[in-house]
């Protein structure tokens, strides 16, 4: 399969704009799966709850309508954050797009920094959703340095780990081969560029977009700054080949009955 990450600097408050952005990046480039952003249709760095309801969407929004058709006509699934209004609960969420019009949602378990105070923390494990005979997880953003998040995706069965990103820290590029490789899964992180100033904060986020192989191979990685889609062919069947070596299995050799304190 053909699996695509979209970079791109979203603008604060314009979803509208955004949204167009997201379509014309996806519109411009072949492949059966596309990851965007975190946050990608509301921008970042929230003032406040209320700013951020204010931008949020629920995942039957109209938005998703355009990007789940935009992605259906070309036989493609989308992945994309959002701000996820779900009655007085406020997700920093995303959303897989299935081509059969299925959508699925994601609940970042792990929050960054600011995104405490604007957030509510997934309330629901990772989940691995099939889209094709692919099996795709999500996971967001800071989310990679917590081993736990990859690790129960691959014992779920995913074969491509979906990561929206928007990485303001120098570390995630490198760490996702290492998640790749201790679980022998793909992954593709979408990260954002710009810089955003608001509410007395200054974040500029890191770029570099990468498609990486259960190998630990990075297959693609788009530059820190400007717009991209990058674009691999993976065999995501070889995620299900746990063997490192003939005799190392990296699921079946581990060893959780060690695994505790004192
Ligand atoms: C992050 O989790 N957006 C750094």
């Amino acid at each position: 399969m053909r699996v695509g990450a979209v970079q791109f600097a979203p603008t604060f408050g314009d979803v509208r704009g955004n949204l167009e952005r997201c379509l014309a990046l996806v519109s411009s480039a072949d492949a059966d799966l596309f990851v965007l952003p975190e946050l990608a249709l509301s921008g970042y760095v929230f003032e406040s709850r209320e700013e951020a309801e204010s931008l949020a969407q629920d995942p039957d929004a109209e938005e998703f309508a355009a990007l789940a058709s935009a992605g259906a006509e070309r036989g493609a699934a989308i992945v994309v954050g959002f701000a996820e209004r779900a009655g007085d609960s406020l997700y920093n969420s995303s959303v897989l797009l299935a081509p059969d019009g299925s959508r699925s949602v994601y609940r970042k378990i792990h929050l960054f920094n600011d995104e405490k105070r604007i957030f509510d923390p997934g309330d629901r494990p990772p989940a691995v959703v099939d889209v094709g005979g692919a099996r795709l997880g999500m996971m967001i953003c800071f989310d990679w340095i917590f081993p736990e998040t990859a690790r129960t995706l691959a014992l779920l069965g995913a074969d491509v780990l979906c990561h929206p990103a928007n990485l303001v820290l120098p570390y995630c590029q490198r760490a996702m081969v290492t998640r790749c490789i201790e679980n022998r899964v793909f992954a593709v992180t979408a990260n954002r560029v710009g810089t955003e100033e608001r509410a007395g904060q200054s974040w500029t986020f890191t770029g570099q977009s990468e498609i990486v192989a259960q190998s630990g191979e990075i297959l693609a990685r788009a530059a820190p700054e400007g717009d991209a889609v990058i674009v691999a062919e993976i065999a995501h069947e070889e995620a299900r080949n746990k063997l490192v070596t003939p005799a190392n299995h990296i699921i079946e050799d581990r060893r959780p009955e060690l695994y505790r304190l004192g």
